[in-house]
């Protein structure tokens, strides 16, 4: 017999059915067992009258919470039943697998008049045994939305005459900066965990493919402990050519992620507001920009922030969080661009004007940076001129080569699809991906 999803199965009264999942819940009485069943797809009851079906009772008192089980039978419309007002009559279980009993509280349990309260385990509890926790209706709503995410933009790039790449995340060199760098054995050398696909996405416009993006993993050895870092994620990063400014690659970011929370809010919307308590608000067109300085004026002026001169250059972390309320009381609006960056402060592949200020962006969404982006230096001399003046030398004179036979106009952005997720969901970076990696982190 072929499996059946639980959802499908609880449509068809009167089929018979195989269902398979891991035991959610169990009672079993003197007369009576009920078992609840999850799949990907949904939760339903297995009923079990004992004194006709005795030969189930033996099985029945093997299984644990969390088990895994093939159930077939038959599907029964019962009102009675609170999951959808259908159940299951076995016929057969087979047991798939059994369940020690389970090393984390994945939720807090209220106490009753006979048990105390269990609280919940903390996140990094819960990492240990992140494969347990994940099979929460929430971790599988995050890893769900997710998917709808990605796909969502990938489609939207297919559809605009983007093609797909694949750069290498084993580099010889030290990429970028040459700061938060991993470094790995490579044989008799060493080797570089990439930083970004950066030099790599830029190789593909010399390459005369015009219009790239990547889904891939992006290496930072940065020992940050806050929400919202991790030394690895998933880099949604694009690049395309012929642009007239960076507005282009800002215009088209918004539309991308418009189209994005578009479909995300279509698909999910309603459990998203259900499970986390967030609304999806797929945002107008255009998105706010401002200068940097101004937005200091601004900040300074409503809430009476502060900074040093020195630091205006760049954005603080207090900048990021206060420019949320700016922006929502000023624009109604959940996301700011961000220009006007130092060049101090930026790669030294970002373009710069005629003042010599960077021509790109940072994107803020719900107070936190969600992306870089700019025009890049095309430009032979000019470009090697501004690594120089970052200290950078022959390390980069293979990405240098790039730009001497001939290389279009472009640029792109880089974004956090892990920042995506926890911003969308109002959960830290640990809870919005799939097993969080961190300076203390390496398993499992
Ligand atoms: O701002 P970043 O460092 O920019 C680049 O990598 C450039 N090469 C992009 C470009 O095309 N100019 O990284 C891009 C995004 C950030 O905005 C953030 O969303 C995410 O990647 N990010 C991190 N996410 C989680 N943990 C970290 N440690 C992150 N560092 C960056
Ligand atoms: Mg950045």
């Amino acid at each position: 017999m072929t499996r059946t999803y639980i959802a499908d199965a609880a449509k068809t009264p009167g089929a018979k059915v195989l269902v398979q999942g891991f035991v959610d819940n169990l009672r079993d009485s003197k007369y009576m067992a009920f078992i609840v069943l999850k799949d990907i797809t949904g939760r339903i009851q297995i009923t079990v009258e004992k004194e006709k079906l005795p030969g189930l009772c033996d099985t029945i008192s093997q299984l644990t919470p969390d088990s895994v089980i093939s159930v077939t039978g038959t599907v029964i419309e019962n009102e009675y039943v609170k999951m959808g007002g259908v159940e299951i009559i076995p016929e057969d279980i087979q047991i798939e697998s059994i369940a020690d009993a389970l090393p984390i509280a994945r939720k807090a349990i209220p106490a009753t008049r006979k048990k105390k309260a269990v609280e919940r385990s903390s996140i990094d509890q819960r990492i240990d045994y992140r494969w347990i926790d994940l099979r929460t209706d929430e971790n599988q709503l995050m890893i769900q939305v997710q998917t709808v995410m990605v796909n969502s933009m990938r489609q939207y790039l297919l559809d605009h005459h983007f093609v797909e790449i694949h750069t290498p995340k084993l580099i010889g060199a030290a990429s970028e900066s040459g700061a938060d760098v991993f470094e790995v054995k490579y044989f008799d050398r060493s080797a570089y965990l990439a930083q970004s696909p950066q030099f790599y996405k830029q190789m593909a416009m010399a390459s005369g493919l015009e219009r790239i993006f990547e889904v891939g993993p992006v290496f930072r050895a940065e020992k940050s402990y806050t929400n919202r870092h991790t030394t690895e994620f998933t880099g949604f990063d694009l690049e395309f050519s012929y642009i007239t400014s960076y507005q282009d690659v800002m215009d088209l970011e918004a539309e991308l992620l418009t189209h994005m929370l578009k479909e995300v809010k279509e698909k999910y919307g309603e459990q998203i507001q259900e499970a986390f308590g967030k609304e999806v608000i797929v945002p107008t067109l255009p998105f706010p920009t401002v200068d940097l300085h101004t937005l200091y004026d601004e900040l300074e002026k409503n809430y009476g922030y502060v900074v040093d001169e020195s630091e205006k250059n760049d954005m603080t972390t207090e900048a990021e969080q206060l420019s949320y309320k700016w922006v929502q009381e000023k624009y109604g609006h959940e996301f700011l661009f961000v220009t006007g960056f130092g060049p101090e402060k930026r790669a030294f592949y970002h373009m710069r004007d005629e003042n010599g200020i960077p021509m790109g962006y940072d994107l803020v969404w719900r107070g936190v940076e969600i992306t870089t982006g700019a025009q890049r230096e095309h430009r032979y001399e000019i470009l090697k001129k501004q690594a120089a003046e970052k200290g950078l030398g022959d390390d980069i004179k293979f990405y240098l080569e790039f730009f001497k036979y001939g290389c279009p106009p472009h640029g792109g952005f880089g974004l956090g699809v892990d920042r995506m997720t926890m911003l969308l969901l109002d959960l830290g970076i640990k809870d919005a991906m799939f097993l969080f990696r961190g300076p203390n982190r390496l398993t499992p």
